[in-house]
């Protein structure tokens, strides 16, 4: 969900186009760790991500890269010495709450809210007249495939609606950067690839920055500027894969050999880390 505590302007007015090479960096992470207890989730991350970016982010399961969106949201704190600017000034992650749009793992819908008032929960936080903020999401509706849907409850809704309208509520939302975690993982492999395509059409036409977990390979590699691969616990940056393939990206791409090259090294570099990850969980 997106927590709105913070009215800070956002960067709609700037026409970064998400096709060009990212004019300038949006936020720097430097030395992120977080400790939880006995447990290390994160050690040393560094991560720099350009205006206009759309980065992709893998790695085994319980790497921590739940807890990094946790850190980037202002949800948590890092350990002492971590670095980290937005938009080019040193802050706190608190500093960062209600300047990024977050979807969370879990899609957080209220099953006592219709569609429509799902979606405006943020903007409705942050203190824009209920009317004003159902018109808007009314817009809004056709274009993540919810028109007539609007007076529905959440268990009314098939899963990938369910995932639209709380896609919809992080782009009503309006930040310079949304993080997206997992956002399609429940989803069958046709409604997720029809979900894949809409979200780079939806980016393109917003001009936001994204940063987007999954563990679908594919997915990382068909979305992304950039692909990080995490390590297995404690998680910091394994690899930080280009994707320089043309945009927009269309259905043939995934069998072209440059798609395959680039799965290959993906594939190679996570298959260390679950290696790596599995046997520090079952001591084999
Ligand atoms: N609030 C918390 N308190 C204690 N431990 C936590 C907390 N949040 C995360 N952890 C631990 O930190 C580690 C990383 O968890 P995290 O949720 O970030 O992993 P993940 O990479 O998102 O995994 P997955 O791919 O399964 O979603 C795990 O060992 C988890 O148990
Ligand atoms: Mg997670």
């Amino acid at each position: 969900m997106s927590l709105p505590l913070k009215n800070v302007p956002t960067a709609d007015h700037q026409n970064t186009s998400p096709q060009v090479a990212p004019a300038s960096t949006l936020l720097d992470l430097g030395g992120v760790s977080k400790t939880f207890g006995n447990v290390q989730a994160l050690s040393g991350l560094n991560a720099r991500i350009g205006t206009g970016e759309f980065v992709t982010v893998v790695g085994p399961s319980g790497c921590g890269k739940s807890t990094l969106f946790n850190i980037v949201a202002g949800l948590e704190e890092p350990d002492d010495g971590a670095g980290i600017q937005f938009r080019g000034q040193s802050c706190k992650a608190r500093d960062l709450l209600g300047n990024v749009s977050f979807m969370p793992q879990q899609d957080l819908l209220l099953p006592w809210r219709t569609v429509i008032d799902n979606a405006i929960l943020a903007i409705e936080m942050e203190g824009m007249p209920k009317a004003e903020a159902r018109a808007l999401a009314l817009k809004m509706l056709p274009e993540f495939g919810l028109a007539g849907f609007e007076k529905q409850y959440p268990n009314q809704l098939s899963g990938g609606m369910r995932q639209r309208v709380a896609l919809m509520r992080t782009f009503l939302f309006k930040r310079d950067l949304m993080l997206l975690d997992e956002p399609f993982g429940a989803l069958d492999a046709l409604t997720r690839t029809m979900m894949q395509r809409w979200l780079l059409d939806v980016w393109q036409k917003h001009n936001r920055t994204i940063l987007f977990i999954t563990h679908d390979v594919d997915e990382a590699i068909f979305l992304g500027d950039r692909v990080l691969v995490v390590t297995a616990r404690p998680g910091k940056i394994k690899l930080e894969l280009p994707v320089n393939l043309p945009r927009p990206r269309g259905a043939e791409l995934v069998t072209s050999p440059e798609f395959i090259s680039l799965k290959r090294t993906l594939l190679e570099a996570i298959e260390e880390e679950s290696m790596k990850s599995f046997q520090a969980t079952t001591g084999h």
